[in-house]
């Protein structure tokens, strides 16, 4: 997969998230992917809290030229909605953005084929979490790391497609495998498909998909 390139100034770093070990991971998730994804013919992608809009944007040009998919980007930064629409234009795909919290204004169901979240996942005190400060919305996930990912996990079965699938990164702090168990409760199944050590963090990207009737709830794909 082609890395995106992604102009940030130093104005912008002061609030939006800088691609790092975490978004070059979910990249990498993608990658290895990259056939089921063609095969699957996506006609709605999604990404909650897309920052510099890398992730999206990666993904946008490796379906270019196999499927006429429709890209949306979330995010409750409005510098970053900006640099992500940027980001994505640079790179000639096209990323429509959403100024958003979370999923609080999709209501469709069952419509979006692949859906991508690398949310702010490091534990911290409720302190941070409630900071309105925007580089804090980066990172800050309170207790366990999971208070703002947990916002959108019962909705996530929702939005996808029967066939759909989501990506999430997680820290070891976060418990994959208690979200991996949160999952199964709502009827999809999960595993690991990437993992990295990265200064003092152990990222992991978790892949999701819904489980058919009468298959074993961890079975992979
Ligand atoms: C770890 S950064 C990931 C950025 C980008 N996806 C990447 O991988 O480089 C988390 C992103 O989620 C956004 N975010 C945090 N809380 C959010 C919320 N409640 N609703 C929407 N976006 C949120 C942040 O602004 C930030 O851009």
């Amino acid at each position: 997969m082609e890395t995106p390139v992604v102009k940030l100034s130093d104005e912008e770093l002061k609030t939006v998230y800088e691609p790092s070990e975490d978004s070059y991971l979910l990249i990498d998730a993608l990658e290895a992917d990259l056939e089921i994804l063609r095969r699957m013919k996506p006609a709605i992608c999604l990404e909650i809290g897309s920052g510099s809009g890398i992730v999206i944007t990666a993904l946008a040009m490796a379906l270019r030229r196999h499927c006429s998919a429709h890209f949306l980007a979330i995010d409750i930064n409005p510098d970053a909605c900006r640099v992500t629409r940027r980001t994505s234009l640079l790179n000639c795909v096209d990323v429509d953005v959403a100024h958003m919290n979370l999923l609080d204004c999709i209501r469709i169901r069952c419509t979006f084929d692949i859906v991508l979240f690398n949310p702010p996942y490091v534990v911290t005190g409720y302190e941070e979490m409630l900071d309105d400060r925007l580089l804090f919305k980066t990172w800050a996930g309170g207790k366990s790391g999971r208070q703002v990912m947990e916002q959108v996990f019962a909705k996530i079965p929702e939005i996808l497609s029967d066939a759909g699938l989501f990506y999430l990164v997680v820290i070891k702090e976060n418990d994959p495998e208690y979200i991996l168990s949160a999952f199964e409760k709502l009827n999809m199944s999960g595993k690991i498909v990437c993992e990295r050590k990265v200064r003092g963090e152990h990222l992991y990207v978790l892949r999701f998909r819904k489980t058919k009737i009468n298959e074993k709830p961890t079975s992979g794909m």
